[in-house]
């Protein structure tokens, strides 16, 4: 296929995938009205996002974690700027969950006056662009790149959706005092997932008893969320979203798979980007499971 960027729509210099957004939306994006105990997950595309709403929607809701509910994740913790259902936001019960990625200077104004809470998420991007090449391949929707040394350019310029990884990660790290926001790493909560869920239940002011912290861990690992078709997103990815072949949002969720496909080259050249548009952002990177 093609590389060109019709599969960009660029709004306020950032890039989302344009049959999924509501432009009446985004431009009105900036009066959203927030809500005190609104929770938001942020992220840039394949840093966890699923795995984040999964943990959320069964810390505030009893029936997610008991696996009980009618409701999908989704409906749970819908996207802010791909309102994909048509949701009235306004009319949804508190407390409301979002997620969203979002760049910080396109949320809601309310935000920014540290109403509600904001969980920020961030991986290595060198597995974000591992686990990123292989989910265009299957989704209709994202332009494919025929090898990964091509999507590594659109990556590394920003030609993909959710804009470039390092302007996202740096401008909410550089803004974070504006916002009410718990950076958590992908790899830490990969270490210690029990550890990452008290530490999300802490900021969030949520008191939950041991056994309902272990429901909430058990229902958020690797193999359980594959295999649950409610958290897996199977359904979603093929009738809402759309797929040209099989593939899930869960596909290896491990530290490092860039080491099994990036070559001592490209690796050189992206450590050289990294460390000039990452200098004096002093959050924490794990890059191997070493
Ligand atoms: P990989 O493609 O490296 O496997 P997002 O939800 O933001 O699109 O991110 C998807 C990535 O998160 C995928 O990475 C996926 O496997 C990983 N992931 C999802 N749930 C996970 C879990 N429970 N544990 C570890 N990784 C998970």
């Amino acid at each position: 296929m093609e590389d060109t960027d019709s599969y960009l729509f660029t709004f306020k210099g950032y890039n989302f995938e344009p049959s999924l957004i509501d432009i009446d939306h985004l431009e009105n994006l900036d009066d959203f009205e927030i809500r005190d105990d609104d929770v938001f997950i942020v992220t840039y595309p394949k840093s966890g996002t699923i795995w984040t709403q999964q943990i959320i929607s069964s810390i505030y809701f009893e029936d997610h974690r008991n696996k009980n509910s009618h409701e999908d994740t989704l409906a749970r913790v819908p996207f802010l700027e791909y309102n994909i259902r048509k949701v009235d936001f306004s009319k949804r019960p508190s407390p409301r969950l979002f997620a969203t990625h979002l760049p910080y200077y396109i949320m809601p104004r309310g935000l920014k006056n540290k109403k509600a809470k904001v969980i920020y998420i961030y991986r290595n991007p060198k597995d974000v662009l591992v686990s990123f090449f292989h989910f265009s391949q299957f989704v209709t929707l994202l332009e494919v790149s025929d090898t990964l040394e091509k999507f590594m350019e659109r990556f590394l310029d920003g030609r993909v959706v959710g804009s470039l990884w390092f302007d996202h990660v740096r401008g909410w790290y550089e803004h974070r005092h504006n916002f009410n926001i718990l950076f958590m790493m992908y790899e830490d909560m990969k270490k210690d997932l029990r550890g990452s869920v008290l530490k999300i239940c802490n900021f969030l002011e949520k008191k939950l008893s041991d056994e309902a912290v272990d429901a909430v861990v058990n229902l958020a690992t690797f193999q359980n969320m594959k295999s649950d078709p409610q958290a897996n997103y199977r359904k979603i990815l093929k009738d809402e979203i759309g797929t040209r072949k099989d593939g899930l949002f869960l596909r290896k969720g491990t530290i490092g798979d860039w080491k099994n496909h990036l070559t001592v080259e490209q690796n050189e050249r992206f450590d050289k980007v990294f460390q000039k548009k990452m200098k004096n952002v002093s959050l924490k990177f794990i890059w191997d499971i070493n």
